[in-house]
């Protein structure tokens, strides 16, 4: 029996149907085999589908009117585990009253669901905007559901509204699960995206961050089972600040992580600036948090001096992320831009006596290599090994 997925929101052009086809074509890649029905009569997925040129363009409303066989309708794709159903012929408004009298009245949508997770992985469902009849008749068969969001300024009042609105629905369906928000059309340059996605994660259903959790954890633990897990990294974006919020967020993720060893890295200098420091590493002492150590290029926004502080004495971990002035602000840039940088010998033996210092108060210092182009980590790893070797105090 494969899982039926719909993608839903109140709100129309979030990319709801973006969305649909994207996951469903990911499932297909996978090797999964993949069924995506359009049952909102703007039939927008026939777009984005992939078909061939020329294709069939009659679908769901004509397999429900009779017209056509569910064969006629299930259409090949360019991806050879991805099958298509569109929404099919629905032009006026009397074709429409029609369309949804017939999804309401009769039983062909549910059955074709039923058939559909007979013979399918995956069922991905894309809904017309709203919770109307059409959408909550989908909701009815449906375990698992979507809701995409899209990142605009209106969305931090209604944000709420809707989350309302589908939890109730979700709510109505035993075997419903809301399994996660979409951020679409999310720029992580912009503020107003930022506080969208602040404001999403707070009001998200608490199950849902659970869930999130202990699929994070789920995906360490092969991991961990072969004892490859040294410390899992939080590494904080610039915009996470100082604040008591930000503290027991900290707290949160070392209690969340309980059995994994964590370690927090930040890219705000305020962290460790007068007003902050000794509180930030107070914080950090009292709960026994690595703080991580970091190598990076000097003079931009997410720069950090290069503090070796232990508060931790299990552990202490340095990262080098590279000295690449030019790339280090480029946004999207792939890591082995990012962080092209090949380090001179004389940047290495600065943390020479640092680490050196470390190992007095952490039971183990990990120093680890970030600057991931060719073959340069492993080779300034080398490296800084024989430099730690050849030390004399
Ligand atoms: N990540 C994205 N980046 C840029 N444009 C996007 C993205 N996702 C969706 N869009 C665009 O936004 C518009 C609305 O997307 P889409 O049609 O998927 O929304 P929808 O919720 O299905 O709309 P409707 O409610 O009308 O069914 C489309 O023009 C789509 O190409
Ligand atoms: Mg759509």
């Amino acid at each position: 029996m494969g899982a039926v997925l719909a993608v839903v929101s109140q709100k129309g052009g979030v990319g709801k149907t973006t969305t649909a086809v994207n996951l469903a074509a990911a499932f297909a890649r996978r090797g999964m085999k993949t069924l995506l029905i359009d049952v909102d009569p703007q039939g927008s997925v026939r777009y984005g589908a992939g078909l061939a040129r020329g294709h069939e363009t009659a679908g769901f409303a004509d397999y429900l009117n009779g017209e056509k066989t569910l064969r006629e309708i299930i259409l090949p794709t360019a991806l050879p585990w991805l099958r298509v159903i569109l929404a099919g012929s629905v032009a006026d408004e009397a074709d429409h009253a029609v369309y949804s009298q017939l999804v309401r009245e009769t039983n062909v949508l549910h059955d074709l669901l039923t058939m559909a997770e007979q013979r399918c992985q995956v069922v991905v469902v894309d809904t017309p905007p709203g919770l109307g009849p059409i959408t909550r008749k989908v909701l009815g068969q449906t375990e698992h559901v979507i809701v995409p969001l899209q990142c605009e300024p209106l969305a931090l009042q209604t944000t709420s509204q809707i989350l309302k609105g589908i939890r109730a629905a979700v709510a109505k369906h035993d075997s419903l699960r809301l399994e996660g928000i979409v951020l679409t059309l999310y720029e992580e340059d912009s503020a107003i995206c930022r506080k969208i996605a602040e404001r999403v994660r707070e009001q998200l259903p608490p199950e849902l961050v659970d869930e999130a959790w202990e699929r994070f954890r789920a995906a360490l633990e092969p991991l961990r089972a072969a004892g490859r897990v040294g410390a899992v990294f939080f590494q904080f974006p610039r915009w996470f600040l100082p604040s008591s919020r930000s503290l027991s967020y900290v707290e949160q993720v070392q209690e969340r992580m309980h059995g994994f060893q964590i370690a927090v890295e930040f890219r705000k200098i305020e962290w460790l600036d007068a007003r902050h420091l000794d509180g930030t590493l107070a914080f950090l002492r009292s709960r026994d948090i690595p703080y991580v150590a970091v190598d990076t290029p000097q003079g931009h926004d997410s720069s950090m001096p290069p503090l070796h502080e232990v508060t931790s004495s299990k552990l202490a971990v340095v990262r080098f992320h590279g000295r690449n002035h030019e790339t280090w602000d480029l946004r999207n840039a792939p890591p082995n831009v990012r962080f092209r940088y090949d380090y001179p010998d004389a940047d290495l033996q600065e943390w020479v006596p640092r680490i050196k210092e470390m190992e007095r108060s952490a039971k183990e210092v990990h120093a680890i290599m970030n600057n991931n182009y060719s073959n340069y980590s492993v080779k300034n790893s080398n490296r800084l090994d024989e430099l730690l070797a050849a030390w004399q105090k």
